[in-house]
């Protein structure tokens, strides 16, 4: 199956990523989200990061210029119906995840495959809202930032079908993207091995063990990381962490060790969400 045409439904931080990286890889993306505001984000995103792309002289003005008509955006999915691959990046939500996946069956063709990029929730329980095309939902799992991150997590339901999965493999690596499989359950590998580690960076604060310029600077140069735990926490999204933390929690028998910290959960209550509202852990709004 070729795909022409991806729905994004979700233009936050993932979503654009990932339109943009069809976009640039010759695939047309439709992207789709209920807020207008995140739409124009959106479009203002993939305009700097094309013209930052041809300044670097990474990309051609003209491979631009296509990247750019490959792209358009719709405040309703119905809009987008004429995609071939539908990939849903909406808030770490399951409730709001299941009623967008009744829509997408309601809306895409019976062979379109119906994937998730989902950062922890099960996509056997994800899928079990459409019955009828469980074999069609898979999750696919991008990295932030996506046009960089070359990673795709892909990840089966309990009867998703090998055809879907193939598919998906196929597609994540005309996206530049190598896929690794991983099982379902909550948070995959990825964020069950990074999310509590982040989690006790927030401990580490809280009780005071360091500040969270210390805490990051001795990750980094202590750990090789490229970005310390908190400062990667306010890139991935604040209230993304949590979500991630309360789905693990629930997921994996309530573990406590699973539970979001409290200064987490304080922040994100006050709106300070990271990079995306100019305050986390940090404040950019100095840039
Ligand atoms: P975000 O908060 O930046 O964006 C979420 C978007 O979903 C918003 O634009 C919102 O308006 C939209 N939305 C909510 N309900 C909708 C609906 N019914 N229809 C259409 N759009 C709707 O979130 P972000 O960070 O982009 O995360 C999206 C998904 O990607 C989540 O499942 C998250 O766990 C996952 N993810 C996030 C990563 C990160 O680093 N932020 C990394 C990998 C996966």
């Amino acid at each position: 199956m070729t795909v022409h045409k991806i729905a994004v439904i979700g233009s936050g931080t993932m979503g654009s990523g990932i339109a943009l990286t069809a976009a640039t890889n010759g695939i047309r993306a439709v992207v789709v989200d209920i807020s207008d505001e995140q739409i124009s984000r959106a479009k203002k995103y993939h305009q700097k990061q094309l013209e930052k792309s041809v300044a670097k002289e990474r990309i051609t003005q003209d491979e631009a210029d296509i990247a750019t008509a490959n792209l358009s955006y719709k405040t309703s999915m119905e809009e987008a119906a004429d995609a071939n691959w539908a990939v849903e990046a909406a808030t770490e939500n399951v409730d709001v995840k299941k009623s967008i996946f009744k829509k997408m069956f309601d809306v895409f063709g019976d062979d379109v495959v119906l994937a998730t990029n989902t950062s922890s929730i099960s996509i056997t329980d994800l899928a079990s809202s459409i019955p009828k095309a469980e074999h069609r939902v898979i999750g696919m799992h991008f990295f932030n930032p996506v046009p960089v991150m070359k990673l795709v997590e892909v990840i089966k339901g309990k009867k998703t079908s090998e055809e879907t999965t193939a598919a998906t493999i196929v597609l994540s690596e005309q996206m530049g993207k190598t896929p690794v499989p991983a099982n379902d359950f909550a948070g995959f590998v990825s964020n069950r091995v990074l999310m509590p580690m982040i989690n006790e960076a927030f401990h580490a604060w809280s009780d005071g063990v360091a500040d969270p310029e210390a805490i990051d600077s001795i990750m980094k140069l202590g750990c090789a990381f490229p970005m310390g735990p908190l400062r990667l926490a306010d890139y991935i999204g604040l209230d993304v962490c949590r979500d991630i933390m309360m789905v693990m929690y629930n997921g994996l028998d309530e573990n406590p060790k699973y539970l979001p910290n409290q200064k987490l959960i304080e922040l994100v209550e006050q709106g300070h969400l990271g990079d995306k509202t100019g305050q986390g852990v940090y404040n950019y709004e100095k840039g």
